[in-house]
């Protein structure tokens, strides 16, 4: 049995911080607290940082199979353990998608032969798999994806009668894209009037609007009410899409929503500095819808912080507005972005923690992970506050190579992830040793 002793941690969980140490045996957290250490054990102590359990990303496109110029399930798991995530969820808009239980078997294949992190999958919807939505379990999946807009992939979900069914009969969560694609049909084609192809990027968030916004995610709202579904609406983006959620503890929720790193950093002034590079859909809007973002994550409108980490290459971005793909690489600095808005006073440590790592794991049934609990698995990230991290080129670990980020210096570093009590990273470099990623065990709830 191999032990590691963390010493000496300001413990993050639950809504408080303690000064704790945490023994680790073998996979799991043993002990919380001050008592005997086994002979063997190896300690790093850790004083003056902080320790929280390690993030859970409800989304990202790891783009395997078939996109794999842009990304796989290995180089952008390696990305995430730097960044101090230990567990994320895939999303199924690869080639082929992921529409039935072979191609998710195929998914857990490829991610048991080199994934880094703890990794489940999504469903995807489409017009015609409603027969294959209704026998998915969460031995199968986390969840059933449904593009109720159309985004990269082409797995737009429009029909009135298949929506209706998918949410009177999915029997895991369903999570949506929500941006109505008939209304961003029409801004395109006024917009392509105007300006031919040289659409400018700043006229992103104008076609891809607040009002398609809102409209998706109203009839998504509207759906799972009418039929009691557990939905969780993804990468909200509007101060107006919020009235259609509650705030409040999520174990009482049915319908939750998540917000996007993105989303809470960047506003619309961010175009001119980076162009297309921050193209994503939904897209990035306002600094108000900003603020109201940030305000709803801390009255618990908004339920889970996650990435979308979405990655493109940068012969991709470089295109024109109507052919440059949608999403931007993140997850390699999710928690560097919150660690800095905390240093800005926006949201608390113990806040971060809810939304990026206990959250996930109650909405998705994730069995003994998301805390910081003796018999769970040891998924831990230690933090310093008084670190600063300068992103570069050379720093950047995602297959496509770049960061929007290049030139930024977060103030935080991540001093230490552990992995199935397996230390991983150290100081953002890896540690030597095998890694033993595990797939996640998702309980219905
Ligand atoms: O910006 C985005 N990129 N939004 C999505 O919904 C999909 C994603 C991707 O897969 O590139």
């Amino acid at each position: 049995m191999s032990s590691l002793l963390l010493a000496n941690a300001q413990v993050v969980n639950e809504g408080r911080i303690v000064a704790a140490d945490v023994l680790i045996r073998d996979d799991r957290i043993e002990r919380i607290g001050t008592g005997p250490v086994p002979a063997g054990t190896t300690t790093v102590d850790l004083s003056g940082k902080h320790l929280l359990p390690g993030l859970i990303d409800d989304q990202v496109h790891c783009r395997e199979p078939g996109l794999t110029h842009k990304a796989t399930l290995a180089t952008e798991s390696l990305a995430a353990l730097c960044g101090g995530v230990t567990s994320f969820l895939d999303m199924p808009n690869t080639q082929p998608p992921t529409t039935d239980r072979a191609a998710l078997a195929e998914k857990r294949r490829i991610a048991a032969a080199g994934c880094h992190v703890n990794y489940g999958f999504y469903l995807g919807a489409t017009n015609t798999n409603l027969e294959e939505i209704k026998r998915v379990t969460t031995a199968d999946a986390c969840g059933v994806k449904v593009f109720m807009g159309a985004s990269t992939g082409n797995m737009l979900v429009d029909d009135p009668q298949t929506l209706e069914g998918i949410f009177a009969e999915a029997r895991v969560p369903i999570a949506t894209h929500c941006e109505y694609s008939p209304l961003i049909a029409e801004n395109e084609k006024r917009y392509r009037e105007r300006y031919g192809d040289a659409v400018p990027i700043e006229a992103h968030p104008l076609i891809r609007s607040a009002e398609a916004c809102y409209r998706s995610s109203s009839m998504a709202v509207d759906l799972a009410k009418r039929h009691g579904a557990r939905l969780h609406v993804l990468h909200l983006t509007t101060a107006r899409e919020l009235e259609l959620f509650e705030p409040g503890p999520i174990a009482a929720k049915r319908i939750t929503a998540e917000v996007c790193t993105h989303h809470l950093w960047f506003d619309q002034s961010s175009y001119a500095v980076l162009g297309a590079k921050i193209k994503c859909n939904p897209a990035i809007k306002t600094s108000a819808d900003r603020a109201a973002l940030r305000a709803a994550v801390l009255d618990d409108r908004i339920d889970v912080i996650a990435t979308d980490h979405a990655p493109h290459t940068l012969e991709e971005k470089a295109r024109g507005y109507f052919e440059a793909p949608s999403g931007l690489p993140l997850v390699q600095h999710s928690l560097l972005m919150l660690l800095d808005q905390h240093a800005d006073g926006l949201y608390s440590l113990t806040k971060i923690v809810e939304k990026a790592a206990h959250n996930p794991a109650v909405l998705f049934g994730i069995a003994d992970r998301g805390f910081i609990r003796e018999g769970y698995f040891a998924d831990l990230v230690a933090v310093d506050l008084e670190g600063t991290t300068r992103v570069d080129a050379a720093q950047v670990l995602y297959k496509c190579g770049w960061s929007p980020f290049e030139g930024t210096e977060f103030r935080g570093s991540i001093a230490l992830t552990v992995l199935n009590g397996v230390p991983v990273f150290r100081d953002g470099k890896p540690v030597a040793g095998p890694r033993a990623a595990r797939p996640l065990d998702f309980r219905p709830r």
